[in-house]
């Protein structure tokens, strides 16, 4: 149950560290930097995509899913990351995309020929009319998930980019090949698999072609194969869905072991805008009770947009004015920005979403650079903006790569406000009153409450909107959660008088939290 109480950290390998000088972040310069993440108190790497790939997505577009890109380094530096990572007691784990590949995966090259006896791995038709009711995902770039293609005569579906062509679950062959890649990296010796873009795998017409029941099956028995093969291995699903449809990817304990909690997410950036918690209420009142031994995956941003297609129209509108104001921010149906510009570089707020995301039922994903109020940048294509390289020193370059920064991959941050001068890891390692040190410390109070990993949740009115409230229990530990999403002071009454436990603060049967502040609170018989 390791997935449990671990906080995971997502790192997209071309960003973070550069360790040839080519400018491309690789392998190895994870490897170098394993001390950082170490003294950060980070228990999970979730490494994106590192196979090869022509890169129209990302990386998310893949044209071996069994290799390593060339830039990102080689099979044995991916063993020796993984043993130095295991070495350390921590844990890592991998995106498996196999919703689709590459348009250059050689399966989807032999498919497409003419009289091709593999032309049912993707899925193909003589006119774009199928399965007319699925909607398109990327709306800002694709008008159909169907294209031509000349070769085969025949039009195949894709859910994402039309370079990235849907595979043909309902073929027996794809379904082994799929399960050979997840074998391939668990052999490999990672711990967590990130299912991604996991609603799509199916199609039937007359159906929006996600979350079909054909789809929860496949990944049973893909669930029942790693627990018959493998000891202590995760799967995470990838499913942006409503609450009924998320909780349906962890089955009964017999599908995936945990799923990001997309419902939670928008509702905590609109509390902060609306002070007022209720429809981060609302959304934790409609998520169902998950089965034992399964886990919520908690966050507030990662590399994509931060997605808006599941909330209401008005909350949409809502979302666009408060944190997207140039149109320019807005990305398909969501926004391209960082944590820190949404939040106006400003510290409150964002000690706030983190003192809820960290006791919130799940394990918290952070994603890389915010733990130091890293920028953006929205103009770059696609969501490139909030992919830059990570802040290692104030200097050009910014400690990132010895190369020419002309040469980067993605380029710097170049906002005054969050350029590498101003935002870097060293500085603020020096600083005991930085951003990065309170991100540690409370990773470091995180760790030493289990209960928010493991324990069970129930909201606590406070008697004021503003306020969120909720206890954390288990056999060790009763922990109260407030958090107070105006911008001025509330009083709160308690049961009991109580302990801020992060500070020993010792409480009468009241607090007063100032605007946007939290506290995690036991009585003061407490085992805590
Ligand atoms: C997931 C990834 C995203 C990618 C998409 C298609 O949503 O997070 O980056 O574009 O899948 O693979
Ligand atoms: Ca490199």
């Amino acid at each position: 149950m390791w997935f449990q109480t671990a906080t995971f950290y997502e790192i997209p390998v071309h960003a973070f560290y550069d360790s040839n000088g080519d400018g491309v972040g690789d392998l190895a310069g994870i490897h170098e930097k394993l001390d950082y993440l170490e003294w950060l108190g980070v228990d999970c790497l979730w490494l994106l995509p590192f196979y090869p790939s022509p890169m129209a997505d990302g990386g998310y577009d893949v044209s071996d899913l069994t290799g390593v890109a060339e830039e990102f380094g080689t099979l044995d530096d991916l063993r020796a990351l993984l043993d130095a990572i295991h070495a350390r007691g921590m844990y890592a784990m991998a995106d498996v995309i196999v919703n689709h590949t590459s348009d250059q995966h050689p399966w989807f090259q032999a498919a497409r020929q003419p009289g091709s006896p593999s032309r049912d791995w993707y899925v193909w038709s003589e006119t774009p009319e199928r399965y007319g009711d699925a909607r398109v995902i990327f709306v800002d770039t694709q008008d159909s998930n169907w294209a031509w293609d000349e070769v085969a005569g025949a039009y195949y579906w894709h859910r994402f980019y039309a370079e990235q062509p849907d595979l043909n679950f309902d073929n027996p062959d794809v379904r082994e090949a799929v399960k050979n890649v997840v074998r391939f990296w668990l052999d490999m010796g990672f711990d967590g698999l990130r299912m991604d873009a996991i609603p799509y795998l199916y199609e039937r017409e007359g159906t929006i072609c996600e979350n079909l029941p054909e789809t929860h099956a496949f990944l049973k028995e893909l669930r029942a194969m790693i627990d018959g093969e493998y000891e202590d291995r995760i799967m995470l699903a990838e499913a942006n869905q409503l609450p009924a449809e998320v909780v349906a990817y962890l089955g009964d304990g017999d599908e995936c072991h945990m799923a990001y909690h997309f419902p939670v997410m928008p509702p905590l950036y609109m509390a902060l805008r609306r002070e007022d918690a209720s429809d981060i209420v609302t959304a934790l009142e409609a998520t169902p009770e998950i089965p034992a031994g399964s886990q919520w995956g908690v966050f507030l941003r990662n590399h994509d947009e931060l997605t808006l297609e599941m909330v209401t129209e008005e909350d949409r509108q809502f979302m666009y004015e408060q944190y997207a104001p140039d149109p320019a921010m807005r990305k398909n149906i969501g926004i391209r920005r960082r944590l820190m510009p949404l939040l106006a570089n400003e510290r409150s707020q964002f000690e706030l979403l983190h003192g809820v995301l960290l006791s919130l039922p799940g394990s918290p994903f952070l994603y890389y650079g915010d733990e130091i109020g890293m920028g953006d940048e929205y103009l770059l294509r696609d969501r490139d903006g909030v992919r830059t390289p990570m802040q290692w020193k104030g200097e050009p370059g910014a400690g990132f790569s010895t190369a020419d920064p002309d040469r980067f991959y993605i380029p710097l941050v170049t906002d005054p406000d969050y350029a590498p001068e101003v935002v870097n890891v060293e500085s603020q390692q020096a600083d005991e009153g930085s951003l990065l040190r309170w991100v540690r410390t409370l990773l470091a109070d995180r760790s030493r409450l289990p209960v928010l990993g493991n324990g069970s949740f129930a909201l606590i009115d406070t008697g004021d909107p503003a306020v969120l409230g909720y206890r954390r229990t288990n056999d060790e530990a009763d922990l109260t959660v407030l958090a107070n999403f105006a911008t001025t002071p509330r009083v709160v009454s308690l049961a009991a008088p109580m302990t801020e436990v992060r500070t020993g603060r010792s409480l009468g049967e009241t607090i007063e939290l100032p605007g946007h502040a939290f506290s995690w609170l036991a009585e003061h018989t407490g085992a805590i």
